[in-house]
């Protein structure tokens, strides 16, 4: 097997990418470990930034999205049973995000490939990348029945995650890595039950972080901080709604619904950044580069800009010749990334309360929603980072694609 790029792992990276690389007729293959309903029934968060949304629609995988997503014009901070309101489009210039699963994002592009015959392969394991530093890296990869095979490429992009088996490919002579875990996690739930907000709520209380999210009208995702190591079975659904309404409570008259819980799970936290994100002609994208904590959002978005930040590059190289942007692809992913990374940081450590937390760390939380909530330059901080990074290039965008 041979083709222009290969691509390893159908996660949001790794399908958007063949999306955008087909609509431009540059060919690719999508190995994909997993079988189709685990890839497309993966809980994780659900916040499209207004650039992701422009991305979705320009390559033609917007249309659902766009009938079924929830525009959102702000969010909920919580915090001493007070609420403040931030209003993203006010304070922006009129940003805002959509609320739309990250599962149906997957089934959308799935969809899409499969439409256009695009190769996709499930239950196909990537086992190694070679040759990355040659111009001619291979792909070794194993079916389910244990066939092996070998995919030839021009260009590999490793979309296969944190797990995945890419970023093993470049030399621990030249990686750097800079990472930070956290002493908690979420507890997630999902609820048949309608949203008990119209907007997310972001929740800091004594006893711990809590969010108030949603899947659709009729569908609500809540979370809960947890001590690191927690295990979800430890929990039943009538302690979690009891925790979920002590760390929402308010003075005003709202309540909080609840439903039946359908899933259950615990996220762990962590941030993460591998350093280059390219080598040779192996290139990370997603999850396989990066991870921040969720409490910013910011996962799914990330990826969206690094796979049209190397498709961006790959059209140009082949429409000029020039490698200008393939060699700064790296440079100009981390420079966003690196935003992301500070903006969860800073919203993780602003709303969680350690168990060792000190009455120091307590009163420099409430000091930094304070200043949030009484000064608009600092809220518009927030909200423009929540809204989004621009999918900026350090020269003129030379091609059509969105963001530019
Ligand atoms: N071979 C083939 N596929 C693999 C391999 C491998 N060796 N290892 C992992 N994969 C697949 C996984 O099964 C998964 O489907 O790669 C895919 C990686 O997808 P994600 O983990 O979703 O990563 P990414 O596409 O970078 O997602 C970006 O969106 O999914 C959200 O919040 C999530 O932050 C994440 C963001
Ligand atoms: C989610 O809906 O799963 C979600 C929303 C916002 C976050 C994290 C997760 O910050």
């Amino acid at each position: 097997m041979r083709t222009t790029v290969g691509i390893i792992g159908a996660g949001p990276a790794g399908l958007l990418l063949a999306r955008l690389l087909h609509n431009a007729g540059i060919d690719s293959v999508v190995l994909e470990s997993r079988d189709r309903a685990y890839v497309e029934q993966r809980q994780r968060a659900g916040i499209l930034e207004q650039g992701t949304v422009d991305v979705l629609r320009a390559a033609g995988a917007g249309e659902r999205m766009d009938r079924e997503g929830l525009p959102h014009d702000g969010i909920e901070l919580r915090f001493d049973r007070r609420r403040h309101r931030v209003d993203f489009p006010a304070l922006t210039g009129g940003r805002s995000v959509m609320v739309y699963a990250q599962t149906e994002v997957v089934k959308d592009l799935i969809a899409l490939q499969l439409g256009d015959g695009g190769p996709l392969f499930f239950e196909t394991e990537a086992l190694e990348v070679t040759g990355a530093e040659s111009d001619h890296p291979r792909i070794r990869f194993r079916q389910t029945d244990g066939t092996e095979g070998v995919l030839d490429c021009h260009y590999v992009v490793g979309c296969d995650g944190f797990w995945g088996v890419s970023r093993t490919a470049v030399p621990a002579t030249v990686s750097r890595v800079s990472e930070r875990t956290y002493p908690f996690g979420w507890l997630g739930i999902l609820a048949d039950v309608p949203p008990s907000h119209d907007e997310l709520v972001y929740a800091r209380h004594d006893r711990g972080f809590a969010l108030l999210s949603m899947r659709s009208p009729v569908v609500s995702r809540l979370y809960l901080q947890v001590p690191e190591g927690t295990d979800a079975a430890d929990w039943s659904d009538k302690e979690i709604w009891d925790e979920l309404e002590r760390r929402l409570e308010t003075d005003d008259d709202w309540t909080l619904r609840r439903g039946p819980v359908t899933a259950k799970s615990v996220t762990p936290m962590r941030s993460y950044v591998h350093e280059p994100m390219r080598h040779g002609r192996l290139f990370l994208a997603g999850d396989a580069a990066h991870i921040v904590p969720p409490t910013g959002a910011k996962g799914l978005n990330l990826a969206v800009g690094d796979v049209v930040t190397f498709a961006r590059a790959l059209i140009h190289r082949r429409d000029t010749g020039d490698t200008a942007l393939l060699d700064a692809y790296s440079a100009t992913c981390l420079r966003r990334v690196w935003q992301a990374e500070r903006f969860s940081y800073a919203m993780t450590t602003m709303l969680h309360r350690p168990e060792d937390a000190t009455p120091f760390d307590d009163r420099v939380q409430r000091a930094a929603l304070d200043r949030i909530t009484s000064s608009r330059s600092a809220e518009a901080d927030l909200a423009e980072s929540y809204t989004g990074f621009p999918l900026d290039l350090p020269t003129d965008p030379p091609h059509d694609l969105p963001g530019a």
